[in-house]
């Protein structure tokens, strides 16, 4: 059984399609690295996948459940969005503790748990501050020990290093390797070509709500280089590439989309 499985998923919002037709198969314990440009559709796609947002058409499941039965959906899935929701009024502590209550998890375990997590994150020394208080990164970080507080079979993380600093980055990297080692399926969305390059089993490259590239990130480069002497991230900026001149040019992966903003590699 894969641990994702998409049929001609699409998204519409009003004239803007942004989903078009996904098909997606992951396999259980993969790492799946979703890239692609600004609106794409990557953070639509994590949308559908745990529930947050109806299909227009095309159907999905994930680790068995179908993304209209949210209940079982949302017991075996993690979820990192792009802007975690999190209570501002509460400490770290507390927003987990608060969570791990919500989803029935064992207190004493969970307390434990939450200690490791924290302490690994370098956070335990603002637990006990309000969160409204919390840069940027620490929300990340918070909201990341909360997307694995229960051991979810499949994880989403949508840009989990983005905003963070190295170390912080690095020690994200290094969860989510420990989670595919112990069989959690990471479906991850990025702009930073070395994470996938170094974490991923199986990119899928989206454009335009399309899946224009699929496959192990050693074998798309290989392609590249053997078709026209480019690196993955040629590849990618081509997709990513706003000069209509440069998608003519083609090549493994097909057309262009809209512009890529964001900067250098931060992890
Ligand atoms: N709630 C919404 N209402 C209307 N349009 C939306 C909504 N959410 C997304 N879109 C549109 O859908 C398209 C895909 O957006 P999405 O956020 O999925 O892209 P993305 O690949 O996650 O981009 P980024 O890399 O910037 O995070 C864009 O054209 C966006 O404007
Ligand atoms: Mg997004």
């Amino acid at each position: 059984m894969a641990a994702i499985d998409a049929a001609a998923l699409t998204k519409r919002y009003g004239s803007t399609t942004a989903v078009d037709e996904l098909d997606l198969a992951v396999p259980e314990g993969v790492v799946y690295g979703f890239l692609g440009p600004n609106g794409a559709g990557k953070t639509t796609t994590m949308r559908m996948l745990t529930a947050l947002t109806r299909p227009t058409s095309g159907t999905a499941s994930v680790a068995g459940a179908p993304v209209t039965d949210r209940q079982r959906l949302i017991e075996r899935i993690g979820y990192l969005p792009e802007e975690p929701p999190l209570y501002d009024e509460l400490t770290a502590r507390e927003q987990l503790t608060y969570v791990a209550g919500l989803r029935d998890l064992p207190a004493d375990r969970t307390e434990e748990r939450i200690e490791t997590q924290l302490d690994r994150l370098d956070l335990l020394d603002d637990a006990d501050t309000r969160i409204d208080a919390y840069s940027k990164g620490m929300r990340q970080k918070t909201a990341f020990v909360q997307a694995l507080l229960h051991d979810p079979d499949v994880l989403f993380l949508d840009e989990p290093t983005s905003g963070l600093d190295p170390r912080a980055a690095r020690t994200i990297r290094e969860l989510i390797d420990e989670r595919a080692a112990r069989g959690t399926t990471v479906f991850l969305s990025t702009h930073i070509l070395p994470v996938v390059e170094e974490h991923a089993d199986t990119v899928g490259v989206l454009s335009d709500g399309r899946l224009v590239a699929e496959g192990a990130p050693d074998d798309l480069t290989r392609q590249a280089e053997a078709e026209s002497d480019r690196t993955l991230e040629d590849v990618f900026l081509e997709v990513t590439s706003e000069d209509p001149a440069e998608d003519a040019a083609g090549g493994a992966v097909g057309g262009g989309a809209g512009p890529a903003t964001e900067g250098s590699p931060d992890a």
